[in-house]
């Protein structure tokens, strides 16, 4: 393990070491160390209330007790304080703000010190999730870009991650679908546009199929074969899917994603009947008119609402499929914990799955996942209504990147028109995507998100723009001084105390990553580290416009340029942990 050293969970350890010392009952002692508001230090316990609260002592007096009993070495890199009723404030001292950048001088460094409780745990996550022989919307963007940073954050704790993309790939459409595509195929479109094709037939078929009740019938004989395993209609079927997963893999490429396990909805049509059976067995499920249905007797709603897990007629459904799919996570991955990312409207969906899930491994004694439905809002445009086209049509995902790219096109021949055109389109690739993921990530997930253009690809605010511009002007300040960010020896003898205002705020802010890091993925929310992000370009703008860093004191030139790595390094760091790309020009 590389030397590294996360700051807050010294302070929990010291704290509770002092505890031990102090004749605390430790077995009932949480120091609860948390970033601090800057105002008050870098770092507050809290634990301290909660204790003598519950013991009826003077939390004062047990704070008091506490900060003279801590080791000596906290004491050394601390200035310690006591402030209101009983926390502990500790601010780090310049030496120890110091050491640390020089110790933290790899992304490995930087990994070691935000592993949690997660490391060596196995996470599935399921995401984006589209439905084939249709266009992927923004709500499977969202679900991909979202989903894609969780897995990335959930890794650089320490978890090995499993990518699931769980594709909507059976269902009643395929009858009207196989109907058309045997009849009405125009091969030329199908090459230049398939999701386009298959969207086509489908409204073809179903058209066809509402207008004359022969048709109709046709289309579920076709249905039946498929669902019989009827070679031919399995030929389309598998064509049809493969050719919408090429498709989809264009906009992962774009955005960076590859996923572990394509499991779609057809890939546990022959694993429902033992969940049938179990859930029949263990009391959980009962028949209702033919139909198999689960209730949740204490819970408000789902005492009266069923969880339907096989329709009337005995086919599977979504539920069926994804109780098989958490049994098949936790069988086959052995996951420690599952992550499903939809938006908000899948809630009712998921919650029932999930009690259902809990009272059925627990009657079989099958060993429980952790359960995560991670939701998201709707994406409006600025209007407040449903994102559409100009003339009134659904946008795709892939002429929305287009626009993106254009539009960061145009940013950066605006900022920077003397570099060769290659190069600003290049730019504006990396900009344009960045831009769309980066606004989808920076707000809590859990509100609605407007989407708009000239907000999101700005140079101002919190936008990806801004983040991106302020590494590659770190990029540029270790261009003139002649110095590789990556290979400089920036931990030398010369570097001496870091000094000026600045200076401190900037280290400060260096120095919190982890938690950051841990904030963000605990809460499976990436804007925490979003808005880290922001705040630690923001420090460093400020030490930029205050301080020289090619001065020629050796010593304040050398403690500067390690500030400027260790921002770079984390900034870098911490967008690609969000699924972006960064630029060392712009
Ligand atoms: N295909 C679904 C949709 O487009 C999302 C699937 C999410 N994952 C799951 N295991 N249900 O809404």
């Amino acid at each position: 393990m590389p030397v590294s050293f996360n700051l807050a969970d010294a302070l929990n350890a010291a704290l509770t070491s002092a505890a031990g010392a102090a004749g605390l009952d430790v077995t009932d002692f949480a120091a609860e160390v948390r970033t601090a508001d800057p105002r008050h230090g870098d770092f507050q316990a809290n634990g301290v209330l909660g204790y003598a609260k519950a013991r009826k002592l003077n939390p004062r007096a047990v704070a008091e007790k506490l900060v003279a009993a801590l080791p000596a070495e906290v004491a050394a890199s601390h200035d310690v304080t006591i402030a209101g009723p009983g926390f502990i404030n500790f601010t780090l001292k310049p030496s120890a703000l110091l050491a640390w950048l020089r110790a933290h001088d790899s992304i490995e460094h930087l990994r070691a010190n935000a592993a949690t409780a997660r490391h060596g745990q196995t996470w599935v996550v399921d995401y984006s999730s589209p439905n084939t022989a249709k266009q992927m919307h923004v709500g499977h963007l969202r679900s991909a870009v979202i989903g894609e940073a969780i897995c990335r954050l959930l890794e650089f704790s320490g978890a090995k991650v499993i990518r699931d993309n769980h594709i909507g790939d059976w269902g009643t459409q395929f009858g009207k679908l196989i109907w058309a595509y045997q009849r009405h195929l125009d091969p030329a479109a199908l090459a230049a546009d398939p999701l386009e094709e298959f969207e086509r037939l489908y409204k073809v078929g179903h058209a066809a199929a509402e207008a004359d009740p022969a048709v109709l019938e046709q289309a579920r004989q076709e249905l039946v074969k498929l669902q019989a395993g009827d070679p031919e209609n399995l030929a389309i079927w598998k064509k049809i899917n493969d050719v919408s997963l090429g498709a989809f893999q264009q906009i992962y490429d774009q955005l960076g994603i590859r996923f572990d396990a394509v499991h779609g909805e057809s890939f546990y049509n022959d694993k429902v009947d033992r969940v049938y059976r179990e859930l029949t067995e263990a009391g959980i499920a009962e028949e209702s008119q033919g139909a198999l249905v689960v209730f949740h007797p204490g819970h408000p709603r789902f005492k009266t609402q069923p969880f339907l897990m096989r329709k009337g007629d005995g086919a599977s459904n979504y539920a069926s499929t994804d109780l098989a799919t958490a049994l098949w996570r936790a069988e086959h991955f052995h996951a420690d914990g599952i992550v499903v990312v939809t938006d908000f409207r899948q809630a009712d969906h998921f919650e029932q799955l999930f009690l259902t899930v809990r009272k059925w491994f627990a009657a079989r004694h099958y060993r429980l996942p952790e359960l995560h439905h991670v939701t998201f809002g709707a994406v409006t445009g600025e209007d407040g209504k449903a994102l559409r086209t100009r003339d009134g049509g659904t946008i795709k995902l892939k002429e929305l990147l287009a626009e993106a790219e254009a539009r960061a096109y145009a940013l950066v021949s605006a900022r920077s028109a003397e570099l060769p055109e290659a190069e600003r389109r290049a730019i504006a690739s990396v900009v344009g995507i960045a831009s769309v993921q980066y606004a989808d990530l920076s707000q809590n997930r859990s509100s609605d998100y407007v989407f708009a253009w000239d907000k999101m690809i700005s140079l101002e605010g919190n936008t990806a723009a801004y983040l991106l511009y302020a590494g590659a002007r770190i990029h540029s300040i270790f261009r003139r001084l002649g110095l590789d960010p990556a290979t400089a020896d920036l931990t030398g003898d010369a570097v001496r105390e870091l000094s000026t205002p600045a200076e401190l705020a900037l280290a400060r802010k260096i120095v919190k990553f982890a938690d950051a890091i841990r904030l963000a993925a605990d809460s499976l929310r990436p804007h925490y580290l979003c808005l880290y992000l922001y705040e630690l370009a923001g420090e460093f703008s400020a030490f930029y416009a205050a301080d020289k860093v090619a001065v020629e004191d050796p010593a304040i030139r050398a403690r500067r340029v390690l500030l400027c790595a260790r921002t770079l390094l984390i900034l870098e760091t911490g967008l690609h942990l969000l699924g972006l790309r960064t630029l060392t020009k712009m």
